[in-house]
């Protein structure tokens, strides 16, 4: 966790009012890719990384927002948030004040600072946690309380309609929902949950490909693009498939060859995805770590294989991470095209773990890795004054 002392002193400084503080983490996703947008399920676990938000209210018709990390801030009328981004960091903030104004929540005038250490681009949900966090935040000037789970949505609708990105619903609702040492299982169509203990021997080691995504664009639609596509034509034969959640393995078979290859390989990478990902929540319950070690490596070939979301660099880090002594499991977590594998560790090797897999890494790629150790975390939640001084 960051030293909120710091964000605290920072807004006070910049502002000239104390700030009431929020924190939204970030997450890994330790099976379940691009089954979100599908209906299908997932199973994040928030981790120790997070945005905080620090904010006070002003007696204008405005919005400052400054980022600690950038070193700037954007100044803002609260009647010129418009419905769509600029291609600029303070979307994610801005876009969350758009969807709370469009849901009817007057939020008034306020000044607001973030802070985080979620490594940007990096597939760790970095722009989950601002959102989350800036909501939370907006929500508090506003005197309006959400449930956690419409928060989630909001934050959701803020990253699709403002921002332009067509994530699903996984991020913001494990940044909402996270608990600590503990995974949660998502069905994304009844966003019903469940949450399954990792258990206390284990330490998720998040290793850093250093090759960077975006989702604003790119790669990211065009998988999605393509699911729709492989869902339409089994719509045609079984109307009852609204979503790929709603399709079988035999479907695929049946129907398949109507399908170009690639969009084929998309859809059975969905289903088969969603099988494992509940196959895996079930494996975890019962703390059964082989099989929960070998469905993380099926998932990892189907996202290589036929998702083609991986790459060079991501295949080398899971090759490297599962000769490990006592890696459970290892493979690319998040939306694909570079960022971070999430790797279940058992703790006493997890420090021989980060040093041999940086020094193989960096031998074959010639890139130098990030590795962060992180637990389970809570998610998303107000800071009390308790909480800031114990950090002090
Ligand atoms: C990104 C998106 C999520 C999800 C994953 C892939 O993180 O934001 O909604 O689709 O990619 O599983």
């Amino acid at each position: 966790m960051q030293d909120v002392s710091g964000i605290k002193k920072f807004h006070e400084e910049r502002f000239g009012r104390e700030p009431v503080l929020f924190m939204a983490p970030g997450r890994v996703n330790l099976i379940g890719e691009h089954t979100d947008y599908a209906d299908g399920f997932v199973m994040p676990a928030a981790i120790d990384f997070a945005t905080l938000a620090a904010i006070s209210p002003n007696p204008n018709n405005n919005a400052t927002v400054s980022s600690v990390n950038f070193g700037v801030s954007v100044h803002r009328s609260l009647d010129e948030i418009g419905t769509s981004g600029s291609h600029h960091w303070s979307d994610y903030p801005f876009g969350v004040l758009s969807i709370l104004q469009q849901e009817g929540i007057d939020v008034p005038g306020f000044d607001m600072t973030l802070d985080g250490n979620v490594p940007l681009g990096a597939g760790l949900s970095s722009s989950a946690s601002i959102e989350v966090a800036s909501m939370l935040a907006m929500l508090h000037v506003a005197e309006a309380s959400l449930p956690l789970q419409k928060i989630a949505l909001l934050c959701q609708r803020a990253e699709n309609d403002y921002v332009g990105a067509p994530c699903g619903i996984m991020d913001q609702f494990v940044s909402c929902c996270g608990a600590a040492d503990q995974a949660l299982l998502l069905d994304c169509r009844s966003l019903e949950y469940r949450l399954a203990p990792i258990p206390k021997h284990l330490s998720l080691v998040i290793c850093n490909t250093m090759v960077k995504h975006s989702h604003a664009g790119g790669e990211y639609g065009t998988r999605r693009a393509e699911v729709e596509e492989g869902t339409a034509i089994l719509r045609r034969h079984r109307p009852e498939v609204r979503l790929l959640r709603d399709a079988t393995v035999e479907d695929l078979e049946r129907w398949g060859h109507e399908m170009p290859p690639n969009v084929l390989k998309r859809c059975r990478h969905v289903i088969t995805e969603n099988i494992r990902t509940v196959a895996a929540a079930d494996a975890l319950e019962a703390s059964d770590l082989d099989t929960l070690g070998r469905l993380m490596a099926e998932a990892h070939a189907s996202y290589r294989d036929d998702f083609e979301a991986s790459c060079r660099e991501a295949d080398i880090m899971v090759e490297l991470a599962i000769k490990q002594a006592g890696c459970v499991g290892a493979r690319l977590t998040g939306g694909g095209f570079g960022g971070c594998t999430v790797n279940l560790v058992e703790s006493a090797n997890a420090e021989r773990f980060a040093t041999n897999i940086a020094a193989g890494y960096k031998e074959i790629t010639n890139i130098q890795p990030e590795i962060y150790q992180s637990h389970a975390s809570a998610g998303a939640h107000r800071l009390t004054e308790s909480a800031v001084l114990s950090k002090k």
